[in-house]
């Protein structure tokens, strides 16, 4: 069992250390998680990094994270622009989040590994994520596609709560709080995310459609694509999770 670091290289950029990282793995992994809104690909990273000591790098997280920004410094326009764009439900442009990569790519190089969560989305991301690991002559371990019904996934999202204070995630029905709207962590506030209301939920869903082809068929001509139906329970799905990784590493020792 791994421990989560802060991420705060990732999530504040250049000039960040992170800490609380534990144990190094064996075997760093170099993963891409793949799948629309909703579908579980934080709860799934969460468990990765406990079994496989990868760090989960959200390019979600780090818009996210600016957003909650308290310094009184403002957003930077591209910032500003890209957390419009995301309360909309919007893609951000591939220009500021192939930027906000290539800022963090010492976190491509850690020696934990990294689990990219919600990036590349795009062709035009997925070629530059080629150009900066080749950069720091690294590659991909492998991408790992989640897919489920588009019903389950509005459901996932809509009664999704995420804790104001520490950012742990619930759902209303799947993962129940043991106190009504209070955090099992810490107790703070549960609260929904602004691109969890429906209208924001719609154009989430048509933005992924508009653009995951490109970048599967990609993945796919490289050998690197492998699929999971996300449509059990976080164990089920964690379980073909697992099998999928643990065969990656047979494969990497032939
Ligand atoms: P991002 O944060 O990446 O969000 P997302 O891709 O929309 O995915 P989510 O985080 O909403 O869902 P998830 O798959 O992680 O599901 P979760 O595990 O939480 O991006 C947000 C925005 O940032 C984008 O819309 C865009 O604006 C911008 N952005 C980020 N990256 C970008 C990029 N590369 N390019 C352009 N723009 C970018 O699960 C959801 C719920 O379901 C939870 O409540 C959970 O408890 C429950 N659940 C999960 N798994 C299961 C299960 N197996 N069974 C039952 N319930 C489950
Ligand atoms: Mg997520």
């Amino acid at each position: 069992m791994y421990t989560a670091g802060n991420r705060i290289a990732w999530l504040q950029g250049p000039g960040a250390t992170c800490s609380g990282t534990g144990r190094v793995p064996t075997r760093p992994w170099h993963l891409v998680l793949l799948g629309p809104p909703g579908v579980g690909k934080g709860t799934q990273a969460e468990r990765i990094v406990a079994e496989f000591g990868a760090c989960q790098l959200s390019t979600g997280d780090v818009f996210r994270y600016a957003a909650r920004d308290t310094s009184g410094h403002a957003p930077s326009p591209a910032m500003a622009t890209a957390l419009a764009a995301m309360r909309r439900g919007e893609l951000v442009s591939d220009d500021t989040v192939v930027e906000l990569v290539r800022e963090r790519a010492q976190c491509l190089n850690c020696r934990f590994g990294f689990l990219l969560d919600g990036f590349p989305r795009t062709l035009d991301q997925a070629r530059a994520l080629d150009e900066i690991l080749a950069g720091l002559q690294r590659t991909l371990d492998g991408v790992i596609n989640y897919t489920a019904p588009e019903a389950l996934i509005v459901e996932r999202l809509s009664g999704r709560r995420v804790c104001k204070q520490c950012r742990a995630g619930y759902h209303l029905t799947n993962k129940p709080p043991r106190v009504a709207d209070r955090c099992d962590a810490c107790g703070g506030p549960l609260v929904q995310r602004d691109d969890d209301k429906p209208e924001a939920i719609r154009v989430r869903l048509q933005a992924y459609a508009a653009t995951c082809d490109p970048v599967l068929a990609y993945y796919r001509g490289q050998g690197l694509l492998r699929e999971i139906d996300a449509s059990g329970d976080p164990d089920s799905v964690f379980a073909a999770t697992s099998g999928v990784i643990n065969r990656l590493q047979q494969r990497a020792r032939h």
